[in-house]
């Protein structure tokens, strides 16, 4: 497709093999991006999904909490397909486990996806945003972080953290024309958390929201859309809430 709200725009997208990830790759890649998946997971089923071409959409084996990883992704993108102008970090380890049975390795490495993730790909790919003087960052946060559920303070704090990290970052980057963005997303009816959530839960936050249905992945890959287009060049600094009115901020 060509004429799209992102044509020309290359992505650098963590975590696009499942769920929310894979539909904000769907959507960019619809709107006329270029896609440079970083992911653990197998990538095959987004590209073939995505339905444009190998130089439209490609996917990248990189556990983004290890900096080594993380620097040979930065090199491969850089000789196979140039600088990005955009980055969306969606990647996480989100797990229940109550405070009192965490380990320090539970504590550790959900804070080395979540947010060290975030910070090894911004350190990696802002230089050469700094030189365009345009660039675009999304980190996926949580709504967990305004309405926190019990037996996920790993998580909680992770994504806190990562909006600590939107908000010192927009303000170091906003003289280069590079925004610094947070989405948090509500309860959302991924694939794994249909299977992993009861819908108890489900229900319960339904009953919590202002909007009376549960939030699809396509919901947050819409406002992701916005944030990284021309729309939304004097936003910068914030986090989108988009739970359905769940929390009330
Ligand atoms: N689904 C929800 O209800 C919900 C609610 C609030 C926030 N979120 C946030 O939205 C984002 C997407 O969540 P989802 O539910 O679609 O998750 P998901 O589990 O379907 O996808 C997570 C992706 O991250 C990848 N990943 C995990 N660890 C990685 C690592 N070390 N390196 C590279 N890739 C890694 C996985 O392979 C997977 O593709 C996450 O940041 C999550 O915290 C989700």
């Amino acid at each position: 497709m060509t004429g799209g709200r992102h044509e020309s725009r290359l992505v650098v997208l963590t975590g696009g093999s499942s769920g929310i990830g894979q539909a904000i790759a769907l959507r960019l890649a619809s709107e006329g991006a270029r896609i440079a998946i970083a992911d653990i997971g197998d990538t095959s089923e987004t590209i073939e999904m995505a339905g444009v071409g190998a130089d439209r959409i490609s996917g990248f084996r990189c556990d983004i909490s290890n900096s080594g990883q993380v620097r040979s992704f930065g090199k491969w993108i850089r000789s196979d397909h140039g600088d990005p102008d955009v980055l969306v970090h969606c990647a996480a380890m989100q797990f229940v486990k109550p405070f009192a049975d965490l380990t320090i390795d539970d504590w550790r490495a959900t804070q080395q996806v979540n947010l060290d993730g975030g910070f090894l790909l911004a350190q990696q790919f802002i230089p050469a945003m700094i030189e365009a003087k345009w660039g675009r960052i999304v980190m996926v946060a949580s709504s967990s972080f305004f309405a926190p559920p019990a037996a996920m303070t790993h998580y909680i704090a992770s994504k806190g953290a990562l909006i600590g990290l939107v908000r010192g970052l927009a303000t170091e980057v906003g003289t280069h024309g590079i925004t610094v963005n947070a989405v948090a997303p509500g309860l959302t009816r991924t694939r794994n958390a249909v299977e992993s959530v009861p819908q108890a839960h489900f229900d319960l936050v339904l009953s919590r929201q202002q909007l009376k249905r549960s939030g699809e992945p396509g919901d947050q890959a819409g406002v992701v859309s916005f944030l990284v287009s021309e729309d939304a060049a004097f936003i910068t600094g914030q986090t989108l809430l988009v739970d359905g009115g769940e929390s009330h901020v």
